[in-house]
């Protein structure tokens, strides 16, 4: 490590003595929980290449961030006082689904302040040269990161001009939401863990593991032939009202299909955005879903400007809707329901969110550690 981060270290364990309080809000600077501050994380001389730190980058932080049973016998030589109980990390690793692929530290930084959010605002990102959450995961997910030359390039799907998208990286779009839950709105903003995360709400939360496909903390199933329960497509029931979509509220024909057909929600829709369709349809995308081909005119298409009323030019599990049309020239269907009440002002603690721009610097950053 340079000579100046070695100084840094040094001068930063001498102020050690000023009061908890003076330090950001983080467990890992929680007295109750460290039996000795830094030490369990920094000494001596450390491991090459890092400020001091008691171990290599890969292992580091499951040595304490594992199950009870193995933690719990070392939590002195660990250096974790009596009220420590760091959440099990690495059984997450062990799950179907993981990100194996990304390290602790390519998503955390271990001085980050931790700020919990309300639902329907964005969270703020656990490693610091993200401001937002989604920023870190676009970050690799998105046209710039390293799983950019994916077809799913996922930054495109949620940009503001799409007609339609989750709003993660802006809101307030949606004009015909009958099924919306409470506390969400159609001012609301989420996020890609609401989504995808730990499939065990006791566990830890976060995106580390889930025995659910596609990391996702509930089931969802992604293909046709499934009987539909509440437990089916339990993601989006979490935030959209079952009974609303199986009584045909938005779409006159949300029964038929996914009751009757059993055909899965996934089919129609795409979770993240859509490019050229209202209401997230995913027929006009250049890769169609299983099950789903072109008419028998050749057009593989959702055409719709309002809600409540659309045509579908496809073929589905060998039915020709060459075209179908809902809604006809009918009055639209949907009846929007009064907007659920937004989160009183004290549960507002995520800043507004500016244009989507990775790695520029922290606006709110919490207070540092003492430099120099
Ligand atoms: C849970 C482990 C842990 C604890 C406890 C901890 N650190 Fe760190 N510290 C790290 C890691 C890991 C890094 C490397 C950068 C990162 O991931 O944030 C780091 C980086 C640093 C740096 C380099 C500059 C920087 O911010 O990146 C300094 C200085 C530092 N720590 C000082 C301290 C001091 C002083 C304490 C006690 C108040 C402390 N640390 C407690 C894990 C810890
Ligand atoms: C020396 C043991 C130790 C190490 C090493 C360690 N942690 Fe922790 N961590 C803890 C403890 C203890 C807690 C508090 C858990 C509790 O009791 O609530 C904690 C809490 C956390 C939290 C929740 C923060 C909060 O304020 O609620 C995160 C996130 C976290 N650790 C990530 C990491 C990452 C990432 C690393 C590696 C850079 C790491 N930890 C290394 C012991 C450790
Ligand atoms: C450092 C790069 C990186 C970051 C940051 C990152 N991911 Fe990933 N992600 C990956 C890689 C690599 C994989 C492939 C699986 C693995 O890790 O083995 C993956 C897999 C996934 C999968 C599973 C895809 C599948 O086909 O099953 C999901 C979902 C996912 N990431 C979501 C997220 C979310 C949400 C975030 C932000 C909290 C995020 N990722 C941040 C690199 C990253
Ligand atoms: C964490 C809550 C949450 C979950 C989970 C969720 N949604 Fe949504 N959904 C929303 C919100 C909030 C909106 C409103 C978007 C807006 O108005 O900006 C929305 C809007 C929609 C829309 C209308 C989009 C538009 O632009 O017209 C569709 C379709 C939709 N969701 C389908 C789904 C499906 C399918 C799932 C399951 C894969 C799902 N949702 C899971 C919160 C959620
Ligand atoms: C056969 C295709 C199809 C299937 C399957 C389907 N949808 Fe839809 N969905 C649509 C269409 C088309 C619309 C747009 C209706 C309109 O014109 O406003 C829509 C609208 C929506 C909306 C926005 C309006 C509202 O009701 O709040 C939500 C949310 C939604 N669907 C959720 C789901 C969920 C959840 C499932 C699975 C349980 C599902 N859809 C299955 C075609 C489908
Ligand atoms: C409303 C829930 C929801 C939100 C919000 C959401 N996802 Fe997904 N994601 C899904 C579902 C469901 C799938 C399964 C695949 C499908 O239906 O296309 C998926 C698939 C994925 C995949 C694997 C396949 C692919 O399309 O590349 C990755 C990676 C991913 N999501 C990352 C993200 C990231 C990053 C964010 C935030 C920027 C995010 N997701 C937001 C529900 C969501
Ligand atoms: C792909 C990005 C990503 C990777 C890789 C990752 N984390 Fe996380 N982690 C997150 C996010 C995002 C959250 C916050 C989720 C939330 O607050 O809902 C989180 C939350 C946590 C928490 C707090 C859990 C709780 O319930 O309070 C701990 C502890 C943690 N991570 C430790 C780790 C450790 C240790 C590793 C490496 C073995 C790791 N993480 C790898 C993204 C990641």
């Amino acid at each position: 490590m340079s000579k100046l981060s070695f100084l840094t270290l040094v001068a930063s364990l001498a102020l050690l003595a000023r009061p908890a309080a003076a330090l950001p809000t983080n467990a890992h600077f929680d007295p109750t929980k460290f039996a000795k501050p830094c030490s369990p994380c920094h000494q001596g001389h450390g491991a090459p290449g890092t400020p001091r730190l008691t171990g290599g980058t890969r292992d580091f932080c499951l040595k304490c961030h594992e199950s009870a049973s193995r933690s719990a016998p070392r939590k002195a030589f660990l250096g974790l006082g009596a009220a420590a109980n760091p959440q099990d990390i690495r059984t997450e690793f062990t799950k179907p689904v993981t990100h194996s692929r990304a390290t602790c530290f390519e998503c955390h930084s271990a001085h980050a302040p931790r700020v919990i959010v309300a639902a329907g605002f964005q969270a703020v990102s656990p490693k610091r040269s993200f401001r937002f959450e989604a920023d870190l995961c676009l970050s690799c997910h998105g046209s710039r990161g390293a799983q950019g030359a994916d077809p799913h390039d996922l930054s495109k799907l949620f940009v503001a001009t799409n007609p339609s998208f989750h709003p993660v990286l802006a809101g307030g779009h949606g004009t015909s939401l009958p099924s919306l839950r409470s506390p969400y709105s159609a001012a609301s903003l989420m996020n890609c863990t609401d989504c995808h995360t730990n499939d065990d709400p006791s566990g830890p939360r976060g995106p580390h593991g889930s025995r659910v496909l596609r990391l996702l903390g509930r089931n969802y199933a992604l293909t046709d032939g499934q009987v539909e329960t509440a437990a089916t497509y339990a993601l989006c029931y979490g935030c959209h009202d079952r009974d609303s979509i199986l009584s045909d509220a938005s779409f006159s024909a949300h029964r038929k299909h996914v009751v009757d057909e059993r055909a899965s929600c996934a089919t129609c829709h795409n979770p993240h955005g859509a490019t050229s369709s209202r209401a997230l349809v995913r027929f006009n995308e250049p890769v169609p879903t299983s099950g789903v081909t072109a008419s028998s005119s050749g057009r593989l298409e959702f055409v719709s400007s309002a809600p409540g009323r659309g045509t579908c030019f496809l073929t589905c599990h060998g039915k020709n809707h060459d075209p179908l049309t809902y809604g006809g020239g009918a009055a639209p269907m949907a009846r929007p329901r009064p907007a659920p009440a937004v989160p009183s002002g004290s549960q507002r603690v995520a800043p507004p969110r500016a244009a989507p721009v990775q790695g520029r610097p922290e606006p709110v950053r919490p207070p540092d550690l003492p430099k120099q």
